[in-house]
This record gives C-alpha cells, structure tokens and sequence, in this order.
C-alpha cells in the first residue's frame, strides 16, 4: 500500500531509491550515468570553448555560431506607443497578436489569435507556406477589425530560424532548423515572397523588422526589467541573443558603425561545436543528427532542446532491448517503440514528475501507449535515464548562458528564458541554476547573501512574451528612428512609413482605440 501514496516532493534525484534493482540492471544504469553526465571540469572547458566560439563568429571568418547582427539597435526605454501586429512563425502553432503600446511606461495591451501549422507544410514548398500565412493575416485582420478602413499596420515577424539580415527588413535564410524542410526557402530572403502573398490578398500590413525569437525575448524582457542583459528559448529549440557593441564585431567593421552603438546579436548557438570538438556525444546524439533532415548541424541544439530530448530517450530504450545480454523489455514486442520521434519531451516531463513511489503512472503510461508491460527495475532505469537526458539538456544550457555573461563581463544579470521545456520541463530552472553556480564559481549571492533563489548572481527567469511583445517593440523601436531619420540597417525606410498612422502623425505613432 505504502508504496502508492504521494511521496513528500522529491528532489531533482532520487539515486538512492534502486536498492532492489538487479546488479545487471545497475550496470546498465551506471553507463548511462557515464555517458549523459557532464561534470563541473567539463562544464567548464565546455565554457571556456564556447566563449572563444562566440567571439570567432563576430569575426570576418566567421566560426560555427552564426553571431547574426539583427539590426535591432539597442533597449526599448519603456516608453514606445503605438499599434504593431505581430506575426510568430513557431513550430506548431502559427500565431498573430496586436499589439497596443500606450502611454503609460512598460505597459502593453494584446489580442492573439492561433492557428495551427498543418504537418506536411514543415515538409512542403516555400509557395505554400507564403500563401498559408498571408491567410492567417488576411483572416486576423478580417476578424478584428471587419469593415473598418485601416491604415497599412506596422508588422513584426518573428522568423525563429538562423537569417543572415543586411536590413532589419531583410533576411536570408540560412539553413532550416528543429526539423524544417520547406524547399526553395533556404539561401533566399523570405522578406519579398512574404510581402507579395500579403500584397496578392490586398492586406494592409507592412513588415517592420524580421526578428528572432531570442531577440524578441531579450527586447520584451528587458522593457519590464531593466536588468535583462540576455534572451535565451529552451524550446523546439534553444538559442539565445545578446546586446553587443559595434566596436567588438569585425565582421560589421566596414560600415564604420561608431564602436559603442548597440546592437543586438542573434547567436543561434545551437549551431556550437558543429565540427565535434568538445561536446560529449553519445552514440545516440550521433543517430540523431544522421536521420536528421541537417546532419552535421546544430550540434548542441541536438544534445539538448525539447524536439530531442524524447527521441534521444527513444534510442536509448531501443537499444538496451537490442542488446540481448541486458533483458530489457524481454520477450516483448516494441513496435510502438520504434516509430522515430513518436515520445516527445513532455513523454518525459511526465516521468520525472511521476509522484508515485513505484512509478505506478509510468508503468501505465508505457502498457496504455505503447503495450509495454515495465519490470520495477526496468522502470527505474527509465525514470534515471529521463532525470539524465533532462539534467543534461539543463547543464549544457548553462554553458552558453555563462559563456555570455563571461564574454560581456556580466557580474551580475537577468536572463529572460522561454519556451517549452524551460517553462514546462520539471527541475529544469534548478538544475541550470546549480551548473551556473559550478561555472561561475559563486561562493555567496548577491551582497553577500546566501545563494538561492532571488539572490544568485545570474539568475535565469521566465521572459516576457518575445514572439509578440517584443516583435512588436521592435517594430517600435524600427519606426522610431526611421520618424528620427537614423536609417541604418533599414532597407526601405520610406517605404515602412507609407500608408501608416506614423506617417500621418508626424512623429508619433499613433495608437487606434485599444481592444483587449
Ligand atoms: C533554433 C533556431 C533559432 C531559434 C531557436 C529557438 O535554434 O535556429 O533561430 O531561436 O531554435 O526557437
């Protein structure tokens, strides 16, 4: 009886509770616990790397991490107005907001609408997928503000894949990532077939600025709190941005761009250590990136964001039922097992987050799902190699957060995060908090409290909402220095004021009447 009561809240790891698992079994265990844990010395040299790695991508040269200058030049101050669309391109959902700035500092007012991503347009033709958003629009626009007359809305699109931008109004994609494979679109700016779909349906929207959602993160997080020095999505997929000064990036050194001028750098780390030279792979990482649609890209992404995290897991259960010396799963059928990526990250949210003592709702989990009747001991294994795979996705996460703030020289900062698996992931935001802890080696908190929440130096914590917030101040931010005449890195300034209520308001956009 005892075993199936709701156990006090268990700490991020329960490695004491496998007293009656087989010794054959522990040995399994014990090298999963050799493969997936990255140690403090790691963690560091990981670090240390990693700080090199951003620098090299600022340089003419240029290294594995794109370092993508967005042309998003500097923090909001809190006090931009006016109404901006919003238009976020994420995984699974499609999502348009307006977006109300008034008067009052720090403020917004939003109205969203979702539509989803059919699967096979992640697989289809760049026409398609143009068509499929110009519709979203069309139909938002049509919704909320059926028969009005309406000035051209300024448009922030938060295209959360790596774009080389010589404009903010510009973007050249780079190369797909999280799963991605829409052909014609890679190598091309997305911004002109974007505008012509719109342009083709007569909807009155003009695209302000092509924004990352790490940048739109980093951008709405710090117009609440002034604090914010890095963005960062540990979602689908995981990246961060920064704010950079001009004067340490020499890849922009030809446009001789006064050196303190702010700027804000899409990383896309998920591309570090692409060429493998410090990253602790498993064998599994490797079949993960071979069956990819980009092998040999987006190394560290790989290794630890939410598409992944389930299907690394998938592998893992595979292979020991493979082995046949291990009798994992034996005599069982797991054809539900083998179909790829068919456990998600949140397949092992649920595991970690199992309150039950025998693992009772795992145990159910895998005969309903998958018609796999669990051992004891095969379900502790898979309770441990969930907390692995989970405990490293948060440690090598930290890595990239540290190497910024060792880069910047940030003593002490707020990193605005997220995404699915920050947000939702169990033990995620601790278990980063401690690798931060091991490697910036903090002996006390700040002002010499005692470390812990509120107090750690650096402190990861949940953003405002980039994809829409902070497209939309950025799309501010772009206007207001087209309305000062400071152009750079503005492909069609005049054309951003055309048809809309700034052009008319002087030097003020306007807001229309405020819907919630
Ligand atoms: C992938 C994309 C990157 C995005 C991240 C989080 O890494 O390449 O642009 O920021 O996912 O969504």
């Amino acid at each position: 009886m005892s075993s199936t009561s709701l156990g006090p809240r268990r700490k991020p790891s329960r490695k004491g509770s496998m007293a009656d698992v087989p010794k054959d079994m522990l040995q399994e265990i014990k090298k999963l616990e050799d493969m997936f844990t990255v140690d403090t010395a790691k963690l560091k040299a990981i670090c240390d790397h990693f700080i090199k790695e951003l620098a090299k991508g600022l340089t003419v040269e240029g290294g594995s991490i794109p370092m993508n200058p967005t042309w998003c030049m500097g923090f909001p101050t809190g006090n931009e107005t006016g109404t901006f669309l919003a238009l976020d391109m994420g995984g699974t959902n499609l999502r348009v907001c307006e977006i109300n700035l008034p008067e009052e500092k720090g403020e917004f007012d939003i109205i969203q609408s979702k539509y989803r991503m059919p699967e096979e347009l992640k697989t289809g033709n760049a026409d398609e997928l143009w068509a499929y958003i110009a519709d979203c629009l069309q139909q938002f626009i049509e919704y909320h503000h059926e028969g009005e007359k309406l000035d051209k809305l300024p448009l922030g699109f938060t295209f959360s894949y790596p774009a080389t931008q010589e404009y903010i109004d510009h973007g050249i994609l780079q190369r797909w990532t999280k799963g991605f494979d829409i052909d014609g679109v890679e190598g091309k700016d997305v911004v002109p077939p974007f505008e012509e779909a719109l342009e083709e349906r007569g909807v009155p929207i003009k695209l302000t600025a092509l924004i990352n959602d790490t940048t739109g993160t980093l951008i709405a997080s710090s117009y609440t709190d002034q604090e914010m020095k890095i963005g960062c999505i540990f979602g689908t997929g995981c990246n961060a941005a920064y704010m950079e000064t001009c004067g340490n990036i020499p890849k922009l050194a030809h446009m001789n761009i006064p050196a303190d001028q702010e700027i804000a750098i899409n990383c896309e780390w998920g591309a570090f250590d692409n060429e493998h030279k410090i990253l602790p792979r498993t064998p599994y990482d490797v079949i993960i990136d071979k069956d990819s649609p980009r092998p040999g890209q987006q190394a560290f992404e790989k290794m630890i964001a939410g598409l992944y995290l389930g299907e690394l897991f998938r592998l893992v259960l595979v292979d020991l039922h493979e082995q046949k010396h291990v009798k994992f799963f034996e005599g069982q059928d797991i054809a539900s097992l083998r179909k790829p990526y068919s456990l998600d990250a949140s397949f092992l949210s649920d595991i970690e987050n199992d309150p039950y003592e025998n693992l009772q709702e795992t145990h159910d989990v895998f005969a309903s799902k998958m018609n796999i009747k669990c051992s004891k001991p095969e379900l502790e294994l898979i309770r441990r190699l969930a907390e692995l795979i989970g405990t490293r996705s948060a440690r090598l996460s930290a890595c990239g957060v540290a190497a910024i703030c060792k880069k910047m020289n940030y003593k002490t900062c707020h990193v605005g995060a997220d995404g699915s698996v920050f947000n939702k992931y169990p033990h995620f935001k601790a278990r980063g908090a401690q690798a931060l802890k091991e490697l910036l080696d903090w002996e006390t908190g700040r002002d010499g409290k005692p470390l812990g929440r509120g107090h750690d130096p650096v402190e990861i914590l949940p953003a405002e909402d980039g994809s829409g917030v902070g497209a939309a101040l950025i799309a501010a931010l772009t206007l207001k220095r087209v309305q000062e005449g400071n152009v750079m890195g503005i492909r069609d300034p005049e054309g951003m004021l055309k048809g809309t209520a700034a052009a008319k308001s002087g030097n003020k956009q306007v807001a229309p009447e405020t819907k919630k």
